[in-house]
Parts: C-alpha cells; sequence; structure tokens
C-alpha cells in the first residue's frame, strides 16, 4: 500500500532546510553557488547578513553571482550583469526607476515592480548554513530560469 514504501526507511524531509557550506567560508568569499533540492541557488553575505535567491536573473537567466551589490533606498540589491536589473536582496523584488512627466521638474524615482527573483530562507545553526526549499505554491518570474537550468545541464553561462 502507500504507506509501507517508506517503511523503515530514514526519508529526508522533502522541505528539510539543506547545509550549503560553513558560515565562516561564506563571509569569506561572500558569496556561493549552491543547490537546494536541484534548483541553483546563490547565498550572498552582505554586510552583516545571509541572503540566498535563485542563480538565474528572472529577466532571462543572467548569472546573478557575477553581480555587484549596491545599495538602492537604503536595500541591498544585486544588480544582474546582464542588462542591469536591480534586484532587492531581501525580498527579490525588482525595482527600476520612473519618471512622472506631470512634475514640474520631474525626477526619476525607484519603483518596485513587485517580487520577481525567488528568495530562499536562510538560517544558521552551530555556524552551519541551511537554505530553506521554497514553498511553489506561488510562482515568481525566476521559476522559468530555475526549471530551465534543471533540467538543462548544459545551459551555461
Ligand atoms: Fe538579468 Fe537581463 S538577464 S537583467
Amino acid at each position: 500500500d502507500l504507506c509501507s514504501s517508506s517503511k523503515g526507511a530514514v526519508e529526508m524531509e522533502p522541505d528539510a532546510p539543506v547545509y550549503v557550506g560553513k558560515e565562516d567560508d561564506i563571509k569569506k568569499s561572500q558569496r556561493i553557488t549552491t543547490k537546494v533540492n536541484d534548483r541553483e541557488v546563490v547565498v550572498f553575505y552582505h554586510e552583516g547578513k545571509f541572503y540566498a535567491m535563485d542563480a538565474r536573473c528572472y529577466h532571462a537567466g543572467g548569472p546573478l553571482r557575477l553581480g555587484e551589490i549596491e545599495d538602492i533606498n537604503g536595500q541591498p540589491c544585486i544588480i544582474c550583469p546582464w542588462h542591469k536589473y536591480k534586484i532587492t536582496l531581501e525580498t527579490g523584488e525588482g525595482l527600476y526607476q520612473a519618471i512622472n512627466p506631470m512634475e514640474p521638474s520631474p525626477t526619476p524615482r525607484w519603483r518596485s515592480k513587485g517580487v520577481k527573483q525567488r528568495i530562499h530562507k536562510v538560517t544558521i545553526d552551530n555556524g552551519n548554513v541551511y537554505v530553506s526549499p521554497p514553498d511553489l505554491s506561488v510562482s515568481l518570474a525566476s521559476d522559468y530560469y530555475a526549471d530551465k537550468c534543471k533540467n538543462n545541464s548544459d545551459f551555461t553561462m
């Protein structure tokens, strides 16, 4: 029956946090790419905090591990090396600059397109860094490239 197959076997919970590296090592290298349940994830250490997100940019699959981190309106953002899209490390929001031509002296302002890049929860335990597998019940723009790369090891940058 359905339940007997798992009898006696010790299985990892599919949503259990996945070990991705030593806290000290990631602090030193500032970023690593890894796989979390077959999904390519980039982990950043930036100004005292760890962040994790899908490794391929939601726009066209650019390698976020090669991007620069910049502060935009007080939010740390990764700048995709391909077309310079800006993504907040904390929430995965895509930021863009908008101008209101109706203003007397129009100045560009940063606005959010909403959450585009899937971010992943990072936990530190005893000097070890873990990333939790995502809740895929809501789909996000970056899922397209995450899935594409999962099934295609030739999709290299
Ligand atoms: Fe990242 Fe285009 S692929 S900005």
